[in-house]
């Protein structure tokens, strides 16, 4: 057992505070919601649940576990463990993925930037009269719709964020970022508490809880699944090279296991808290469920939500301050990913690393931004740019890269890796060992490879 010194209470509470801080982000509070929305309620609720504690917490652990051991960024950890052959390939689409998840989540973050904006100007609620609850619905509505299907605005402030993360990436602090989600996390959780109270009282409450909570078994499907698996990866962090990365700083002392427990059941709470706010708004205001694009739930309802209460600039400015950090420490920790790996790669300064991985994501970001206006015709596969690269990201790469990843550390890299990973080399109890192994070893590689083919079909 990790003994009680303070120096080693705050290494633990900076371990778990930066992996919180990258999985808690907009996966569980913009993207959960929506998934919710499109794939029938309680049922999606339920496979995401059973999905991030059977797949999510092994494979967490299983990406912790190499990291630690490979002591290096996605890649090179992978060498570092196993010399030859092509696994180094599963750090690399790892990277790429978190590159290609940029191109997309920049965009909702530029969103959010332009919410607090107009939240600190009071634009977002002038004009709402609150007497009929269904006209401020299309009020909210029609806004984000005009918002983001304009072609300069969305893109503005798309860039401003890709432009707060190159300077902070650039001065290389991670500690300052840490310090700040250390104190900020936390009360975006009472923040969400506070909400989720008043959501509750909602007139609409008990018919949102049901869509929310009740399953409808009939609901579930294979699609469905994989989009379950796909937010179970997403809003855990996983096959984005991220834990890897940001686990090869854990101290040797961190009990991962344990760790990761707290890191998932907390990232799921925030989901869970999200769906007790969003669903109980949306029967309250007349909308059509039906009606909303999943993609624009947080930024129409909340604004509903906050109009109601007294002082709603206030919690306004709050909520998209504390949206936008927690989708800053997320957006930091996948750029660095790929930063430290071109900066070892090609040996470039730090400064030209950043500059080589973040000037060529803000023409990603502009297609993509660009996908819900002028470019909404040009399709891949029948989606837009930007639902093509959530859904090829989410759906594929990372359930890939977390395959990679799994079969590495369960048949490829020598049993000890896992074992002496968990037990911190026999120190800490051996009970979870052979239920983690058994899990990294079959069902999950099993599982994960079925639905990616079901997915490909
Ligand atoms: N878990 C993160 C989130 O939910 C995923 C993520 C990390 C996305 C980094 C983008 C960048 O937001």
């Amino acid at each position: 057992m990790a003994k009680n010194n303070n120096s080693e209470f705050a290494t633990k509470l900076g371990v778990i505070a930066a992996t919180l801080g990258s999985a808690v982000g907009l996966g569980s509070i913009w993207r959960f919601p929506a998934e919710v929305q499109e794939n029938g309620g309680g049922a999606f609720l339920l496979v995401y649940l059973v999905c991030v504690l059977l797949f999510g917490i092994p494979v967490m652990i299983a990406e912790i576990s190499l990291g630690r051991a490979g002591r290096s960024d996605a890649v090179g950890a992978y060498r570092n463990i196993h010399k030859g052959g092509s696994w180094w390939l599963g750090g690399l689409s790892g990277v790429i993925a978190s590159y290609l998840i940029m191109g997309f989540y920049m965009v909702v973050v530029g969103w959010t930037f332009e919410y607090l904006w107009d939240s600190l100007t009071g634009s977002l609620y002038s004009g709402i009269t609150l007497s009929d609850p269904s006209i401020t619905d299309t009020i909210f509505h029609d806004r984000m719709e005009e918002y983001i299907c304009s072609d300069w605005r969305p893109l503005i402030s798309t860039f401003i964020v890709i432009a707060i993360n190159i300077g902070v990436l650039m001065m290389g602090v991670q500690k300052g970022i840490e310090k700040v989600s250390n104190i900020l996390i936390p009360v975006l959780f009472g923040l969400l508490l506070i909400f989720s109270g008043y959501a509750l009282t909602m007139p609409g409450a008990a018919e949102g809880l049901k869509f929310f909570l009740a399953p409808d078994f009939s609901k579930i499907s294979m699609p469905m699944i994989a989009n379950a698996l796909g937010q179970t990866f997403f809003s855990l962090s996983l096959g984005m090279g991220i834990l890897i990365t940001y686990s090869s700083y854990y101290p040797s002392s961190t009990n991962i296991p344990r760790t990761s427990i707290i890191v998932s059941l907390l990232t799921m709470v925030v989901a869970i808290m999200m769906g007790i706010i969003i669903f109980p708004s949306i029967f309250s205001y007349g909308g059509d469920i039906h009606s909303l694009r999943g993609t624009t739930l947080v930024f129409v309802t909340l604004p509903e939500v906050f109009a109601q209460l007294p002082g709603a600039q206030v919690w306004s400015v709050l909520f998209f301050t504390l949206l936008l950090i927690a989708a800053l420490t997320s957006t930091i920790s996948s750029a660095e990913v790929v930063i430290s790996f071109v900066e070892r790669r090609f040996k470039t300064s730090r400064v030209m690393s950043v500059l080589i991985v973040m000037l060529p994501l803000c023409l990603l970001c502009a297609l993509s931004s660009l996908s819900f206006g002028t470019l909404a015709d040009f399709k891949i596969f029948g989606m837009s740019i930007f639902e093509f690269l959530d859904n090829f990201t989410t759906n594929f790469l990372l359930p890939l890269t977390a395959l990679a990843g799994v079969i590495f550390i369960g048949w490829i890299a020598p049993r000890t890796v896992l074992r002496d990973q968990i037990t911190n080399n026999g120190e800490l109890a051996k009970g979870l060992y052979p239920i983690l192994d058994f899990i990294i070893r079959y069902p999950a590689p099993i599982l994960i490879l079925i639905i990616l083919i079901s997915g490909l079909i």
